[in-house]
């Protein structure tokens, strides 16, 4: 039985205040049985939520850290200091940091291992673009970020990954993947992860992102390979974001 988790990326939006709504939201909040639901905010607003999350079912996650523990690498941040605001989750390669900021497969491995190694739960993000997609590599791209990361894991290490898969295609855009296009890449990630290890693959945690919402979230989360969401600006909502953790089960 895989334990569903909704998470919310504030990418560099949100605030402390924004941190303290949620905690009283979710105070009172009545969840699905077993959620683990995650609010990765911007670094600056990690002691606000902390703060304004304990007590409550909020747990904390970063949305990128450096592969090292410390040293001359201004304005970095290590897993070791995430760690002393109660983080528990990292987003590695998300596809911004991949595109923008030039991520590669090694360089995402490299932080999930970090994150690995502080004991947090790497949270790994795949997804293809419009044009990967049109040309028909949406397994080839998925697979390949996928089996770069999880081929250099050890079984105990593969575990305890979580992977979001999230078509860059509807990142931001408002044009969510339908619950079958969805389905079929987490299914075929599960199948390909399962040619090496059965029981791994059916205990691992798959996340859809991409303009998931109060709307679309409980179609999505009922698909069978889908254990949960990756939500970007409907978590800045804390209604909209409430009801897709609602909407998992
Ligand atoms: O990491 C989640 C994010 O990439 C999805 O963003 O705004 O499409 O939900 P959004």
């Amino acid at each position: 039985m895989r334990t569903p988790l909704v998470a919310g990326n504030w990418k560099m939006n949100g605030s402390a205040t924004l941190a303290e709504a949620f905690g009283h939201a979710f105070t009172e909040a009545t969840l699905p049985e077993g959620l683990e639901v995650v609010i990765c905010p911007p670094f600056p607003y990690l002691e606000a939520a902390q703060r304004a999350f304990d007590g409550t079912p909020l747990h904390l996650g970063a949305q990128t850290l450096n592969p090292l523990h410390s040293g001359a690498h201004t304005g970095e941040v290590s897993g070791r200091m995430l760690g002393e605001f109660g983080v528990r989750y990292a987003l590695v390669g998300h596809s911004e940091r991949r595109q923008l900021y030039r991520e590669n497969d090694e360089q995402v491995f490299d932080r999930l291992l970090a994150a690995l190694s502080v004991g947090l739960t790497p949270a790994l993000c795949v997804g293809e673009t419009l044009s990967e997609r049109d040309a028909g590599h949406t397994m080839e791209v998925v697979l390949r970020q996928t089996g770069f990361v999880m081929s250099r894991l050890e079984p105990e290490q593969r575990q305890r990954i979580v992977i979001a898969y999230e078509p860059v295609w509807a990142i931001g855009t408002g044009r969510t993947a339908t619950p079958k296009q969805a389905q079929e890449v987490m299914a075929a990630i599960r199948e390909h992860q399962a040619r090496h290890d059965h029981e791994l693959a059916s205990g691992l945690r798959l996340l859809y992102g991409g303009s998931m919402n109060a709307d679309n979230a409980a179609e999505l989360l009922a698909q069978p390979d889908i254990d949960g969401g990756l939500v970007g600006g409907a978590s800045l909502k804390v209604d909209d974001f409430l009801a897709i953790c609602q909407s998992a089960s």
